[in-house]
């Protein structure tokens, strides 16, 4: 029923995510065919846009692979679309707001009204609206889904209270807190490949994997972001939420099933298996100017305090304190301005019996979640022909290889299409929230408090502060491939 005749509105619709996902994301489900031509997309926000200045700051991000024929349904796109403007946090704009889906609604002769709120706002006015939808906007006869975007509050305390705020305006199957990760193909793979490959699930454990890394690299800094990331810092921005979920799914226990509260009731016991996170343990870093000049500091972006100590680069190491994973160090590292643009898993196996072989390499499982989607396996086998000499090589599954009739879906494209079918497997739960919270806000008051140790300089380019490399081998990483001339580049860990 949610399917047909659904009213999508996007508040904050004039800003940039919306502009850049959200309605690209709703546009890329109705070229596909998994939006219903019945749905209607209503942008909201203060700004007084015509609906001509909406759709021109909307079209530059709408992607149209198959060339004419997607552009053709781009006009049919705008006929779904309008634009109410108004304020926040007063009754107003939320009436008129309702007078409107209700005029599309009679259009339509829609007799149950199903809601979609997608809130792309930012913290300051983002409870005002969640109370004016439930005052002004909440039809109890229809259903209605709510999609959040983070931040979900800036340690525990103030998560915990925008939680209590929230609670009693919707219900929890009503709530989705939206973390674009999980939408990401490679991550969504991560239950199928761990528990459906019994090669892989026979050995996903201490007795096997000897360190893990999971590492987010950027190569651009905040330029012009600068503002709102000072106070945010790389830990809040990517690792507290993407980097979390992608570690959790990666190590937690099998789920009875796949729905979405196994899955969810896993991902939370194994976050309380983890240890507190040992901030003598860390490497944090911001960036300076890049070696030859051209490139900015972060202490260049005029929008940054002066002097700010911002960390944009950080390496942590988590413990699990459980039967499957004791003792095997799993490094969570991210930062900006880094070498190359880069998502992905590393797990590296322990080295086979010695006797045989003197030093042949470590198997590697590498889950390359972007760019250029991939799983791969370094492995040792027989130099082809009458050598005996063994050599590393890889078992290759390179999407753009294998799937090229594929549609890969955009991250925002799947969940949101997750939400209007209310399937909650892949948002967070709010129990899932607080445990993240937990974990990374003793961190974060001491990197925030008197002792912070002084972010190191690294060169903007560079592949992280000078440490990184010790840090790596410190946690079990070893660093066979330079040794072997093992020539693949994009398996190069660093
Ligand atoms: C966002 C962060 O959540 O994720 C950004 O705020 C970051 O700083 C972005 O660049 C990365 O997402 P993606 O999908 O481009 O890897």
């Amino acid at each position: 029923a949610f399917e047909k005749n659904t009213t999508v509105v996007v508040f904050g619709a004039s800003g940039d995510l919306a502009k850049k996902k959200t309605f690209p994301a709703l546009f890329g489900l109705f070229r596909e065919g998994y939006l219903d031509p019945s749905t209607r997309i209503i942008g909201y926000a203060r700004s007084a846009l015509s609906q001509e200045e909406l759709q021109e700051r909307i079209a530059p991000h709408l992607a149209t692979p198959k060339g004419d024929a997607d552009a053709a349904k781009i006009p049919l796109f705008w006929k779904m679309l309008s634009y109410v403007h108004g304020p926040y946090d007063t009754d107003e704009g939320f009436t008129k707001l309702n007078s409107h889906i209700a005029e599309l609604e009679t259009q339509r002769g829609v007799t149950t009204s199903h809601r979609l709120y997608y809130l792309a706002l930012p913290p300051s006015v983002f409870l005002t609206v969640a109370a004016n939808i439930k005052k002004v906007l909440y039809d109890p006869r229809g259903l209605t889904r709510v999609i959040v975007e983070k931040p979900f509050g800036h340690d525990l305390k103030s998560a915990r209270a925008l939680q209590a705020q929230l609670a009693p305006l919707f219900k929890e199957e009503e709530l989705f807190r939206i973390d674009h990760y999980l939408g990401k193909e490679l991550v969504k793979n991560l239950l199928v490949l761990r528990f459906g490959n019994q090669f892989l699930n026979a050995s996903w454990n201490k007795d096997n994997i000897q360190s893990i890394q999971i590492s987010f690299k950027e190569p651009f800094g905040t330029e012009g972001r600068g503002g709102y990331f000072d106070s945010i810092g790389i830990i809040r921005d990517v690792m507290q939420n993407h980097l979390l979920q992608i570690l959790t799914l990666l190590t937690m226990e099998r789920p009875a099933s796949f729905d979405p509260e196994s899955i969810r009731d896993e991902k939370v016991k194994v976050l309380k298996s983890m240890a507190p996170i040992d901030h003598d343990d860390i490497l944090v870093g911001q960036y300076g100017k890049s070696l030859d000049g051209t490139k900015p500091s972060y202490l260049d972006d005029e929008t940054v305090t002066p002097g700010s100590k911002c960390i944009t680069f950080a390496a942590m190491s988590f413990k699990i304190q459980n039967e499957r994973w004791e003792g095997v160090p799993i490094i969570m590292r991210a930062g900006k301005a880094l070498n190359e643009g880069k998502v992905e898993i590393r797990l590296q196996y322990k080295a086979v019996a010695s006797g045989v072989f003197n030093n042949i390499p470590n198997n590697e499982l590498v889950i390359r979640v972007q760019p250029d989607p991939a799983v791969y396996m370094k492995f040792n086998a027989k130099t082809p022909g009458l050598s005996n000499a063994t050599q590393v090589t890889d078992l290759d599954l390179t999407y753009s290889l294998r799937y090229k009739d594929f549609w890969i879906p955009e991250a925002y494209e799947v969940l949101i299409r997750d939400a209007l079918l209310g399937n909650h497997s892949n948002f967070v739960r709010d129990d899932e929230l607080d445990v993240s919270w937990k974990l990374f806000t003793p961190l974060l008051n001491y990197l925030e408090g008197p002792d912070a140790p002084q972010p190191e300089i690294y060169p903007y380019g560079a592949r992280g502060p000078a440490g990184l490399i010790d840090y790596l081998t410190k946690h079990n990483y070893v660093m066979y491939s330079k040794k072997n001339n093992y020539t693949w580049p994009v398996t190069s860990p660093e």
